[in-house]
């Protein structure tokens, strides 16, 4: 079930913060395009917070080894990362952001309506 998280303007172009859903951590990220995403929050190379990283493009970066993962799809872009990290389904409405925890983006659906 789709939580509220926040407002939508509250997320920053570029900018990447963490927020704790049902416990479950996750990176809420707002890409220079400003598209939103909701990905998995820890890292698959370690236990660093993706939140703290750097989002570059349609990615963001780990601030320990520099590995990449896609932002839609959280897929791993660079090395030492091979694992990808979930991707939660994110929507707006009216102005308010919800993710849901529960569920996962259909990355091969995604992948094919691209
Ligand atoms: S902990 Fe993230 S790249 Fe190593």
């Amino acid at each position: 079930m789709p939580t509220r998280v926040c407002a939508e303007d509250e997320l920053e172009l570029g900018e990447a913060f963490k927020v704790i859903i049902d416990g479950v951590p996750v990176a809420l990220v707002k890409d220079s395009a400003g598209n939103c995403f909701a990905l998995g929050d820890t890292c698959s190379h370690g236990d660093i917070s993706l939140s703290e990283g750097f989002v570059e493009g349609d990615e963001i970066e780990c601030w320990a080894h520099g590995g990449k993962f896609e932002l839609a799809t959280g897929a791993p872009r660079a090395l030492p990362v091979s694992d990808p990290v979930p991707v939660y389904p994110l929507t707006i409405v009216d102005g308010d952001v919800y993710v849901d925890v529960t569920s996962r983006v259909d990355v091969a659906a995604y992948l094919a309506s691209a």
